[in-house]
Protein backbone atom coordinates (compact mmCIF):
# COMPACT_ATOMS: atom_id res chain seq x y z
CA UNK A 1 0.00 0.00 0.00
CA UNK A 2 1.41 3.76 -0.89
CA UNK A 3 -0.25 6.61 0.81
CA UNK A 4 -3.73 5.84 1.69
CA UNK A 5 -5.33 9.62 3.05
CA UNK A 6 -8.51 7.83 3.62
CA UNK A 7 -6.99 5.49 6.28
CA UNK A 8 -4.99 8.37 7.67
CA UNK A 9 -8.11 10.58 8.29
CA UNK A 10 -10.16 8.09 9.46
CA UNK A 11 -8.04 8.14 12.53
CA UNK A 12 -8.48 11.53 13.66
CA UNK A 13 -11.79 12.29 14.89
CA UNK A 14 -11.35 15.86 15.11
CA UNK A 15 -11.48 15.61 11.19
CA UNK A 16 -15.67 14.74 10.89
CA UNK A 17 -16.41 17.48 13.03
CA UNK A 18 -19.10 20.11 12.03
CA UNK A 19 -20.64 23.14 12.63
CA UNK A 20 -23.86 23.92 11.50
CA UNK A 21 -23.50 21.03 8.86
CA UNK A 22 -20.15 22.24 7.55
CA UNK A 23 -16.95 20.50 7.91
CA UNK A 24 -14.00 22.24 9.68
CA UNK A 25 -11.13 22.44 7.64
CA UNK A 26 -7.56 22.65 9.61
CA UNK A 27 -5.20 24.72 8.66
CA UNK A 28 -4.03 26.23 12.06
CA UNK A 29 -1.35 23.34 11.87
CA UNK A 30 1.83 24.71 12.44
CA UNK A 31 -0.14 26.37 15.67
CA UNK A 32 -0.79 22.68 17.10
CA UNK A 33 -2.11 19.49 14.81
CA UNK A 34 -5.27 17.49 15.66
CA UNK A 35 -4.73 14.15 17.10
CA UNK A 36 -5.36 10.21 16.16
CA UNK A 37 -7.01 7.88 18.01
CA UNK A 38 -4.12 5.71 19.00
CA UNK A 39 -2.64 8.85 20.65
CA UNK A 40 -5.82 9.90 22.64
CA UNK A 41 -6.35 6.16 24.16
CA UNK A 42 -2.73 6.06 25.07
CA UNK A 43 -3.34 9.41 27.26
CA UNK A 44 -6.12 8.16 28.56
CA UNK A 45 -5.13 4.66 29.41
CA UNK A 46 -2.42 6.28 31.06
CA UNK A 47 -4.28 8.62 33.46
CA UNK A 48 -6.74 5.36 33.97
CA UNK A 49 -4.25 2.82 34.95
CA UNK A 50 -0.77 3.88 35.50
CA UNK A 51 -1.35 7.45 37.75
CA UNK A 52 1.28 7.24 40.29
CA UNK A 53 4.38 9.09 41.11
CA UNK A 54 7.76 7.41 39.71
CA UNK A 55 10.16 5.53 41.44
CA UNK A 56 8.02 3.40 43.79
CA UNK A 57 8.05 -0.54 44.47
CA UNK A 58 4.11 -1.06 43.36
CA UNK A 59 2.93 -1.80 40.05
CA UNK A 60 1.10 1.54 39.19
CA UNK A 61 4.57 3.64 39.79
CA UNK A 62 6.59 0.76 37.53
CA UNK A 63 4.07 1.04 34.73
CA UNK A 64 4.32 4.70 35.42
CA UNK A 65 8.02 4.07 34.83
CA UNK A 66 8.29 2.08 32.10
CA UNK A 67 5.95 4.38 30.21
CA UNK A 68 8.82 7.19 30.62
CA UNK A 69 11.59 4.94 29.62
CA UNK A 70 8.96 3.91 26.12
CA UNK A 71 8.77 7.75 25.47
CA UNK A 72 12.67 8.35 26.02
CA UNK A 73 13.13 5.51 23.59
CA UNK A 74 10.70 6.83 21.43
CA UNK A 75 11.83 10.32 20.93
CA UNK A 76 15.20 8.45 20.47
CA UNK A 77 13.78 7.02 17.27
CA UNK A 78 12.00 9.68 16.35
CA UNK A 79 15.09 12.22 16.43
CA UNK A 80 18.01 9.38 15.72
CA UNK A 81 19.29 10.13 19.14
CA UNK A 82 22.33 7.63 19.77
CA UNK A 83 21.25 7.41 23.20
CA UNK A 84 17.34 7.54 25.20
CA UNK A 85 19.28 8.78 28.10
CA UNK A 86 20.12 12.13 26.30
CA UNK A 87 16.06 13.14 25.54
CA UNK A 88 15.05 15.47 28.22
CA UNK A 89 11.16 16.21 28.69
CA UNK A 90 9.34 19.50 29.69
CA UNK A 91 6.30 21.19 29.32
CA UNK A 92 6.77 23.09 26.07
CA UNK A 93 9.88 24.53 23.79
CA UNK A 94 9.53 27.23 25.43
CA UNK A 95 9.78 26.44 28.86
CA UNK A 96 12.62 24.07 27.97
CA UNK A 97 14.29 26.85 26.73
CA UNK A 98 14.37 29.37 29.29
CA UNK A 99 15.30 26.92 31.54
CA UNK A 100 18.30 25.18 29.55
CA UNK A 101 19.40 28.73 28.89
CA UNK A 102 20.37 28.96 32.18
CA UNK A 103 22.69 26.06 32.24
CA UNK A 104 24.08 26.67 29.16
CA UNK A 105 25.05 30.75 30.12
CA UNK A 106 27.05 28.99 32.80
CA UNK A 107 28.97 28.20 30.46
CA UNK A 108 29.55 31.74 29.01
CA UNK A 109 31.62 34.61 30.51
CA UNK A 110 30.61 38.57 29.03
CA UNK A 111 31.69 39.71 26.38
CA UNK A 112 31.46 36.18 24.95
CA UNK A 113 29.21 36.22 21.72
CA UNK A 114 25.95 34.66 20.80
CA UNK A 115 24.09 34.28 17.22
CA UNK A 116 20.89 34.66 16.77
CA UNK A 117 18.32 34.92 13.88
CA UNK A 118 16.05 37.36 12.69
CA UNK A 119 13.55 34.11 11.36
CA UNK A 120 13.21 32.65 14.70
CA UNK A 121 10.18 32.26 16.69
CA UNK A 122 10.87 34.17 19.66
CA UNK A 123 10.97 30.82 21.65
CA UNK A 124 14.65 30.82 20.24
CA UNK A 125 15.30 34.43 20.09
CA UNK A 126 14.22 35.65 23.60
CA UNK A 127 15.57 33.80 26.06
CA UNK A 128 19.19 34.42 24.50
CA UNK A 129 18.49 37.88 24.70
CA UNK A 130 17.75 37.62 28.51
CA UNK A 131 20.49 35.86 28.93
CA UNK A 132 22.44 38.40 27.20
CA UNK A 133 20.90 40.73 29.13
CA UNK A 134 22.01 38.81 32.31
CA UNK A 135 25.81 37.96 31.38
CA UNK A 136 26.97 40.94 29.29
CA UNK A 137 27.22 38.59 26.06
CA UNK A 138 27.31 40.20 22.53
CA UNK A 139 24.39 39.61 20.32
CA UNK A 140 24.96 39.29 16.68
CA UNK A 141 22.02 38.83 14.61
CA UNK A 142 21.88 36.22 11.37
CA UNK A 143 19.30 37.90 8.87
CA UNK A 144 17.67 36.35 5.91
CA UNK A 145 16.72 37.58 2.74
CA UNK A 146 13.40 39.06 1.84
CA UNK A 147 13.70 38.28 -1.70
CA UNK A 148 14.38 34.47 -0.87
CA UNK A 149 13.05 33.96 2.38
CA UNK A 150 16.11 32.44 3.28
CA UNK A 151 19.75 33.06 4.89
CA UNK A 152 22.80 34.35 3.79
CA UNK A 153 25.10 31.53 4.69
CA UNK A 154 28.49 33.56 3.62
CA UNK A 155 26.83 36.47 5.94
CA UNK A 156 26.66 33.62 8.71
CA UNK A 157 30.74 33.13 8.45
CA UNK A 158 31.46 37.20 8.80
CA UNK A 159 29.12 36.62 12.41
CA UNK A 160 31.23 34.14 13.51
CA UNK A 161 34.53 35.22 15.08
CA UNK A 162 36.72 33.51 18.20
CA UNK A 163 34.11 34.64 20.90
CA UNK A 164 31.51 33.21 19.34
CA UNK A 165 29.88 30.45 21.89
CA UNK A 166 26.94 29.63 20.15
CA UNK A 167 24.22 29.88 17.53
CA UNK A 168 20.41 29.92 18.01
CA UNK A 169 18.21 28.93 14.57
CA UNK A 170 15.07 27.35 13.65
CA UNK A 171 15.05 23.98 11.61
CA UNK A 172 11.68 25.92 9.59
CA UNK A 173 10.38 28.80 10.47
CA UNK A 174 7.24 29.48 11.66
CA UNK A 175 6.24 32.51 9.30
CA UNK A 176 7.78 31.97 6.02
CA UNK A 177 7.68 27.97 5.67
CA UNK A 178 11.73 28.47 5.01
CA UNK A 179 12.94 24.49 5.84
CA UNK A 180 16.96 26.14 6.48
CA UNK A 181 20.17 24.29 5.91
CA UNK A 182 20.52 23.42 9.17
CA UNK A 183 23.77 20.83 8.86
CA UNK A 184 25.53 23.28 7.34
CA UNK A 185 25.13 25.85 9.93
CA UNK A 186 25.55 23.79 12.59
CA UNK A 187 29.05 22.84 10.59
CA UNK A 188 29.89 26.50 10.53
CA UNK A 189 29.56 27.00 14.34
CA UNK A 190 31.36 23.61 15.37
CA UNK A 191 34.09 24.64 13.59
CA UNK A 192 34.60 27.78 15.37
CA UNK A 193 33.56 25.90 18.53
CA UNK A 194 30.45 27.22 19.51
CA UNK A 195 27.10 25.45 20.38
CA UNK A 196 24.59 25.08 18.47
CA UNK A 197 21.03 24.86 19.50
CA UNK A 198 18.32 24.05 17.01
CA UNK A 199 14.50 24.61 17.37
CA UNK A 200 12.78 21.92 15.33
CA UNK A 201 9.92 22.96 16.21
CA UNK A 202 8.49 23.54 12.88
CA UNK A 203 10.40 21.30 11.01
CA UNK A 204 10.37 17.95 12.97
CA UNK A 205 6.35 17.69 11.80
CA UNK A 206 7.09 17.60 8.47
CA UNK A 207 10.94 16.27 7.55
CA UNK A 208 12.47 12.89 9.21
CA UNK A 209 14.73 14.36 11.52
CA UNK A 210 18.44 12.70 12.53
CA UNK A 211 20.08 15.03 15.35
CA UNK A 212 23.56 12.86 14.50
CA UNK A 213 23.88 13.70 10.74
CA UNK A 214 23.13 17.52 11.58
CA UNK A 215 25.19 17.89 13.60
CA UNK A 216 23.94 20.24 16.21
CA UNK A 217 24.36 19.88 19.93
CA UNK A 218 20.72 20.57 21.22
CA UNK A 219 17.49 19.85 19.45
CA UNK A 220 14.17 21.25 20.41
CA UNK A 221 10.32 20.29 19.45
CA UNK A 222 6.93 19.88 20.56
CA UNK A 223 4.63 16.71 19.84
CA UNK A 224 1.74 18.48 19.67
CA UNK A 225 2.68 19.96 16.44
CA UNK A 226 3.27 16.42 15.39
CA UNK A 227 -0.11 14.74 16.14
CA UNK A 228 0.93 13.98 19.61
CA UNK A 229 -0.03 15.52 23.39
CA UNK A 230 1.06 19.00 24.85
CA UNK A 231 4.78 18.14 25.96
CA UNK A 232 7.94 19.48 24.98
CA UNK A 233 11.28 17.64 24.17
CA UNK A 234 14.90 18.10 24.14
CA UNK A 235 17.59 16.49 22.81
CA UNK A 236 21.34 17.34 24.01
CA UNK A 237 24.78 15.79 22.92
CA UNK A 238 25.96 13.94 26.26
CA UNK A 239 28.85 15.39 26.35
CA UNK A 240 27.29 18.82 26.28
CA UNK A 241 24.84 17.90 28.99
CA UNK A 242 27.50 16.30 31.04
CA UNK A 243 29.09 20.15 31.09
CA UNK A 244 25.92 22.00 32.61
CA UNK A 245 24.77 22.68 35.36
CA UNK A 246 21.23 21.31 36.26
CA UNK A 247 19.19 24.02 37.82
CA UNK A 248 17.15 21.76 40.05
CA UNK A 249 16.04 20.92 43.75
CA UNK A 250 18.20 19.32 45.89
CA UNK A 251 16.26 15.51 46.04
CA UNK A 252 15.62 15.42 42.76
CA UNK A 253 18.40 13.03 41.05
CA UNK A 254 20.98 14.56 39.90
CA UNK A 255 21.65 11.94 37.02
CA UNK A 256 20.98 12.71 32.85
CA UNK A 257 18.27 12.74 32.15
CA UNK A 258 16.71 13.62 35.67
CA UNK A 259 18.14 16.14 36.31
CA UNK A 260 17.24 18.85 33.62
CA UNK A 261 13.04 17.89 34.14
CA UNK A 262 12.08 20.24 36.94
CA UNK A 263 9.10 18.30 39.16
CA UNK A 264 6.57 15.63 37.84
CA UNK A 265 6.32 14.80 34.54
CA UNK A 266 3.05 14.60 32.80
CA UNK A 267 2.90 11.12 32.55
CA UNK A 268 0.05 11.22 30.48
CA UNK A 269 1.02 13.20 27.98
CA UNK A 270 4.31 10.62 27.58
CA UNK A 271 1.89 7.96 27.33
CA UNK A 272 1.05 10.07 24.09
CA UNK A 273 4.87 9.99 22.76
CA UNK A 274 5.04 6.83 22.76
CA UNK A 275 1.66 6.26 21.06
CA UNK A 276 2.54 9.14 18.33
CA UNK A 277 5.62 7.52 17.37
CA UNK A 278 3.83 3.85 17.02
CA UNK A 279 1.60 6.21 14.74
CA UNK A 280 4.41 7.02 12.31
CA UNK A 281 6.02 3.40 12.73
CA UNK A 282 3.24 1.71 11.62
CA UNK A 283 2.60 4.17 8.37
CA UNK A 284 6.11 3.68 7.85
CA UNK A 285 5.84 -0.31 7.99
CA UNK A 286 1.86 0.01 6.31
CA UNK A 287 2.71 3.04 3.34
CA UNK A 288 6.05 3.45 3.56
CA UNK A 289 7.82 0.45 2.10
CA UNK A 290 9.78 2.26 -0.93
CA UNK A 291 11.11 4.81 1.70
CA UNK A 292 12.25 1.76 4.04
CA UNK A 293 15.83 1.84 1.40
CA UNK A 294 16.67 5.45 2.12
CA UNK A 295 17.13 4.66 6.40
CA UNK A 296 18.83 1.43 5.45
CA UNK A 297 21.42 1.98 8.19
CA UNK A 298 18.44 1.99 10.46
CA UNK A 299 16.39 -0.74 11.73
CA UNK A 300 12.51 -1.44 13.24
CA UNK A 301 10.64 1.24 14.17
CA UNK A 302 13.70 4.32 13.85
CA UNK A 303 13.80 3.02 10.43
CA UNK A 304 9.44 3.05 9.87
CA UNK A 305 9.66 6.33 11.35
CA UNK A 306 11.79 7.90 9.14
CA UNK A 307 10.62 6.32 6.01
CA UNK A 308 7.13 6.80 6.86
CA UNK A 309 7.89 10.69 7.17
CA UNK A 310 9.65 10.49 4.14
CA UNK A 311 6.47 9.50 2.49
CA UNK A 312 4.36 11.85 4.48
CA UNK A 313 6.39 15.14 3.14
CA UNK A 314 6.11 13.91 -0.48
CA UNK A 315 2.49 14.11 -0.36
CA UNK A 316 2.81 17.23 1.78
CA UNK A 317 4.78 18.89 -1.03
CA UNK A 318 1.90 17.87 -3.44
CA UNK A 319 -0.43 20.26 -1.40
CA UNK A 320 1.93 22.82 -0.94
CA UNK A 321 2.54 23.01 -4.52
CA UNK A 322 -1.47 22.97 -5.41
CA UNK A 323 -1.81 25.93 -2.66
CA UNK A 324 1.05 28.25 -4.07
CA UNK A 325 -0.21 27.73 -6.90
CA UNK A 326 -3.74 28.98 -6.34
CA UNK A 327 -2.79 31.86 -4.17
CA UNK A 328 -0.08 33.06 -6.51
CA UNK A 329 -2.94 33.38 -9.50
CA UNK A 330 -4.88 35.34 -6.55
CA UNK A 331 -4.93 39.64 -7.49
CA UNK A 332 -3.27 41.59 -4.54
CA UNK A 333 -1.90 38.67 -3.06
CA UNK A 334 1.49 38.14 -1.83
CA UNK A 335 3.21 34.70 -0.67
CA UNK A 336 5.37 36.22 2.05
CA UNK A 337 7.95 32.70 1.36
CA UNK A 338 9.78 30.42 -1.00
CA UNK A 339 7.41 30.24 -4.53
CA UNK A 340 9.50 28.94 -7.02
CA UNK A 341 9.21 25.30 -7.96
CA UNK A 342 12.78 24.95 -8.00
CA UNK A 343 13.24 26.17 -4.20
CA UNK A 344 9.87 24.02 -2.93
CA UNK A 345 12.45 21.86 -1.09
CA UNK A 346 13.67 24.66 0.93
CA UNK A 347 10.18 24.92 2.97
CA UNK A 348 7.56 23.27 4.39
CA UNK A 349 3.91 23.45 3.76
CA UNK A 350 3.17 26.27 6.16
CA UNK A 351 2.75 29.03 3.32
CA UNK A 352 1.72 32.56 4.71
CA UNK A 353 0.47 35.56 2.85
CA UNK A 354 -0.39 39.14 2.73
CA UNK A 355 -2.86 41.26 0.95
CA UNK A 356 -2.56 44.86 -0.35
CA UNK A 357 -5.24 46.18 1.46
CA UNK A 358 -7.06 43.69 3.51
CA UNK A 359 -5.89 43.15 7.09
CA UNK A 360 -4.48 39.99 7.87
CA UNK A 361 -6.97 39.20 11.11
CA UNK A 362 -10.32 40.22 8.21
CA UNK A 363 -9.30 37.81 6.38
CA UNK A 364 -8.45 34.58 8.94
CA UNK A 365 -11.85 35.91 10.67
CA UNK A 366 -13.86 36.22 7.28
CA UNK A 367 -12.12 32.19 6.95
CA UNK A 368 -13.31 31.20 10.48
CA UNK A 369 -16.94 32.20 9.31
CA UNK A 370 -16.63 29.37 6.50
CA UNK A 371 -14.97 27.08 9.45
CA UNK A 372 -11.79 27.34 7.41
CA UNK A 373 -9.15 27.52 10.38
CA UNK A 374 -6.02 29.69 10.17
CA UNK A 375 -3.94 31.67 12.05
CA UNK A 376 -3.03 35.45 11.24
CA UNK A 377 -0.42 37.79 12.66
CA UNK A 378 3.20 37.69 13.55
CA UNK A 379 2.80 34.08 15.06
CA UNK A 380 5.51 35.39 17.65
CA UNK A 381 7.75 35.37 15.00
CA UNK A 382 8.36 39.34 15.99
CA UNK A 383 12.13 39.56 14.34
CA UNK A 384 10.86 37.83 10.87
CA UNK A 385 8.08 39.71 10.64
CA UNK A 386 9.72 43.19 11.16
CA UNK A 387 12.47 41.96 8.67
CA UNK A 388 9.53 41.57 5.82
CA UNK A 389 8.06 44.90 6.92
CA UNK A 390 4.42 43.61 7.84
CA UNK A 391 5.26 43.54 11.98
CA UNK A 392 3.29 47.03 12.35
CA UNK A 393 0.74 45.97 9.28
CA UNK A 394 -0.87 43.05 11.24
CA UNK A 395 1.42 40.51 9.71
CA UNK A 396 0.24 37.56 7.81
CA UNK A 397 -2.66 34.87 7.10
CA UNK A 398 -0.74 31.32 7.67
CA UNK A 399 -2.37 28.23 5.56
CA UNK A 400 -0.41 25.11 7.11
CA UNK A 401 -1.85 22.21 5.74
CA UNK A 402 -0.17 18.60 7.26
CA UNK A 403 -0.13 14.90 6.05
CA UNK A 404 -4.46 14.60 6.93
CA UNK A 405 -5.64 17.70 4.69
CA UNK A 406 -7.01 17.48 1.49
CA UNK A 407 -6.10 18.40 -2.11
CA UNK A 408 -10.19 19.09 -2.15
CA UNK A 409 -9.96 21.35 1.64
CA UNK A 410 -6.82 23.28 -0.35
CA UNK A 411 -9.70 24.28 -3.04
CA UNK A 412 -11.80 25.42 -0.72
CA UNK A 413 -10.02 28.00 1.09
CA UNK A 414 -9.35 29.02 -2.60
CA UNK A 415 -12.30 29.57 -3.90
CA UNK A 416 -13.42 31.04 -0.60
CA UNK A 417 -10.31 33.64 -0.91
CA UNK A 418 -11.49 35.30 -4.21
CA UNK A 419 -14.95 36.43 -3.06
CA UNK A 420 -13.69 37.35 0.05
CA UNK A 421 -11.00 39.58 -1.27
CA UNK A 422 -13.41 41.32 -3.72
CA UNK A 423 -15.62 42.45 -0.57
C1 LIG B 1 9.18 27.58 15.51
C2 LIG B 1 8.57 27.53 16.88
N1 LIG B 1 9.37 27.49 17.95
C3 LIG B 1 8.90 27.45 19.19
C4 LIG B 1 7.55 27.44 19.43
C5 LIG B 1 7.08 27.39 20.84
O1 LIG B 1 6.68 26.10 21.11
P1 LIG B 1 6.01 25.72 22.51
O2 LIG B 1 4.58 26.09 22.41
O3 LIG B 1 6.21 24.23 22.59
O4 LIG B 1 6.71 26.45 23.56
C6 LIG B 1 6.66 27.49 18.36
C7 LIG B 1 5.22 27.53 18.60
O5 LIG B 1 4.44 27.81 17.74
C8 LIG B 1 7.19 27.52 17.05
O6 LIG B 1 6.39 27.57 15.99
Amino acid sequence: MSFDLEAIRSQYPALALTDNGTRRIYFDNPAGTQVPVCVAAAVADCLMTKSANLGGYFGSSLDADRVVQSARDAMADFLNAPEPDEIVFGQNMTTITLHLSRSIGRLFRAGDEIILSQMDHDANVWPWVLLARDLELEIRWLPFSKDTFEFDLAALDNLITDRTRLLCVGGASNLTGTLNDVKTICAKARAAGALSFIDGVQSAPHVATDVQDLGCDFFVCSSYKFFGPHQGILWGRREVLEQLEPYKVRPAPAELPWCFETGTQSHEGLAGIVAVVDYFALIGQSMAQEHLAGWAQFSGQRQQVHAAMDLLLDYENTLTNHLIDGLTGIDGLTVQGITEKSAMDRRVPTVSFTHETIASATIAAALAKQNIFVWSGHNYALEAAKSLGIYETGGVVRVGPVHYNSIAEIDGLLEALPALLSG
